[in-house]
């Protein structure tokens, strides 16, 4: 059983009218890059609780979560609905696998992403280890509309930071964007525009792949990958992909 602690909302940010962030005070224990936490609210006589990815980094004095509105979701609306001040649970152990620990030495690393499932990315992106381990590091986003892609500024902060060893692909599905590769990343990733994009190459023995977000976005992407000689990676069966499913 999850250990509630109470915690404070102290911003929410509303990106588009179903896409939110949390900044939350609470004192859960230390967390990896990459991790998530659960955040829980009283619904009747139950707390409901689900996982959310930190997108912050390890150390910072708040916690932010990045999270969409599912209609007729039992939580995800009552986030939605949370002000500055409003009390919110959250689970006093963070969790979870798509972190750097669990990742290989390689030189690239790909951080592939739909929806909110950037969200650990962000976090990872942020931290020093992220730029010891490897020599360039491509972050993909992958959303419907422009106004899904979210968390522009913070990318440019890593861009500046990282101009040499950074790239930031958007892809968009429903709608047009020079600066945006069209469709989905499977796709792009079996007629070589991604690669070309990011001008580096997905090489089995070069390359670690994270993925993050939704499933069926995770199992086309394995699929692609394995055309190119990719594969999940296990303790005890060493391959190049690490994978986190949202739902
Ligand atoms: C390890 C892990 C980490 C997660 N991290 C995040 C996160 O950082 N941000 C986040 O928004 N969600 C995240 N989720 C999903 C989250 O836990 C909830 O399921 C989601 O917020 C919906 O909650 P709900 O109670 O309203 O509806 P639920 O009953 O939990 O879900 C209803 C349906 O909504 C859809 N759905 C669930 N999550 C999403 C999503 N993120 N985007 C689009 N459709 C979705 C699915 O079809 C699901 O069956 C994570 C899930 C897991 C397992
Ligand atoms: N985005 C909206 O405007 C919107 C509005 C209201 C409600 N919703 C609901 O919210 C839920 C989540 O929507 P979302 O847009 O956040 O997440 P999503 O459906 O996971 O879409 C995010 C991105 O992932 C892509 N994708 C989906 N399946 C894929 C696959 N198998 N392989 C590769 N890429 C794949 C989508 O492309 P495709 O576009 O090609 O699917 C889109 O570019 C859905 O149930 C939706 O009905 C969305």
């Amino acid at each position: 059983m999850a250990q509630w602690i109470e915690g404070r909302v102290v911003e929410r940010i509303d990106w588009t009218d179903r896409l939110h962030s949390l900044r939350v005070e609470a004192p859960i224990a230390p967390f990896r890059a990459g991790q998530f936490a659960k955040l829980g609210l009283p619904v009747g006589e139950e707390i409901v609780g689900r996982a959310y990815s930190l997108v912050n980094p390890p150390g910072d004095p708040l916690l932010e979560f990045y999270f969409s509105e599912v209609e007729e979701g039992p939580l995800s609306p009552r986030l939605a609905k949370l002000e500055a001040g409003a009390g919110v649970l959250v689970a006093s152990q963070p969790n979870g696998f798509l972190v750097l620990d669990e990742v290989p030495p390689a030189i690239h690393l790909w951080l592939l992403s739909t929806g909110t499932g950037i969200g650990p990315f962000l976090s990872i992106l942020r931290t020093e280890e992220a730029w010891r381990r490897f020599q360039r590091v491509v972050l993909v986003h992958a959303a419907r509309a422009a106004a899904e892609l979210t968390y522009r500024r913070l990318i440019a902060g890593v861009a500046e930071a990282q101009p040499k060893r950074f790239a930031y692909i958007p892809f968009l599905s429903r709608e047009a964007a020079d600066y945006a590769l069209a469709g989905r990343i499977p796709a792009a990733i079996g007629d070589g525009r991604l690669e070309a994009r990011a001008g580096l190459a997905l090489d089995p023995a070069k390359s670690q792949i994270m993925i993050c977000g939704n499933p069926a976005m995770v199992e086309d992407a394995l699929a692609a990958l394995a055309a190119r000689g990719l594969r999940k990676h296990r303790r005890k069966e060493p391959g190049q992909i690490t994978t986190e499913s949202y739902w």
